[in-house]
């Protein structure tokens, strides 16, 4: 089964493509030739995935899914939260964010944090949501060469590692984005039987 992927993220578009089971093949947008930003206007990360799915959905009058994710950091009251992409400012690198929640964080004791990603499958005018959440930690520097944003500075419970110091592989035994991807694939093998 195709299925395209509503994301110009390619370090998301790896990991989604590392996660899919045998059978699935995701298409990015790229492949289909889509340029452009995705729209991405709400104060949810559940309505800014459902839509970038919807959107993409429209404009290529096919099924697709988009996804949308978070970091919530309890010291902080939520915060990056659903601004994580532009914390720091609306064309912010991830080096600018993360150097702001290091800041945002210094000194607080409570390090506890968590990712949630929550995938939109949007096919014929309805959607179905899956959510995928990792609890972890906070470093109080960056660890870690691997991965992109948030990951340097994010320890998964169960682990000693940040995401930055995990392979890809590694990464999926914890991944906050597979957990969703799991159960969206799931639920498209129901449907296609
Ligand atoms: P969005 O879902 O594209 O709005 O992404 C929000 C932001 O969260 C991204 O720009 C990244 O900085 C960060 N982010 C999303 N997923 C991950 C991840 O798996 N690891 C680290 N940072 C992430």
């Amino acid at each position: 089964m195709k299925i395209i992927f509503a994301t110009s993220n390619q370090h998301k578009l790896k990991e989604v493509k590392s996660a899919a089971p045998a059978g699935f093949e995701i298409i990015s947008l790229k492949e289909i030739g889509f340029e452009g930003d995705l729209p991405e206007t709400h104060e949810t990360i559940e309505e800014n995935s459902l839509e970038k799915a919807e959107y993409l959905s429209n404009q290529s009058n096919t099924a697709c899914f988009a996804e949308d994710t978070g970091l919530i950091i309890d010291a902080i009251n939520g915060e990056p939260g659903v601004y994580s992409a532009r914390y720091a400012g609306e064309n912010a690198s991830f080096d600018d964010n993360v150097n702001k929640v290091l800041q945002k964080m210094e000194g607080k004791g409570n390090r506890k944090a968590r990712f949630k990603t929550v995938i939109t499958y949007y096919s014929y005018k309805s959607f179905v949501q899956f959510e995928g959440v990792t609890e972890g930690a906070i470093t109080t520097e960056r660890i870690g060469d691997n991965g992109f944003g948030y990951d340097p500075i994010f320890i998964p419970d169960g682990s000693t590692k940040t995401y930055a110091q995990m392979t890809l592989d590694e990464k999926n035994l914890f991944s906050h984005r597979k957990k969703s991807f799991d159960l969206f694939a799931n639920h498209l093998k129901l449907i296609t039987v």
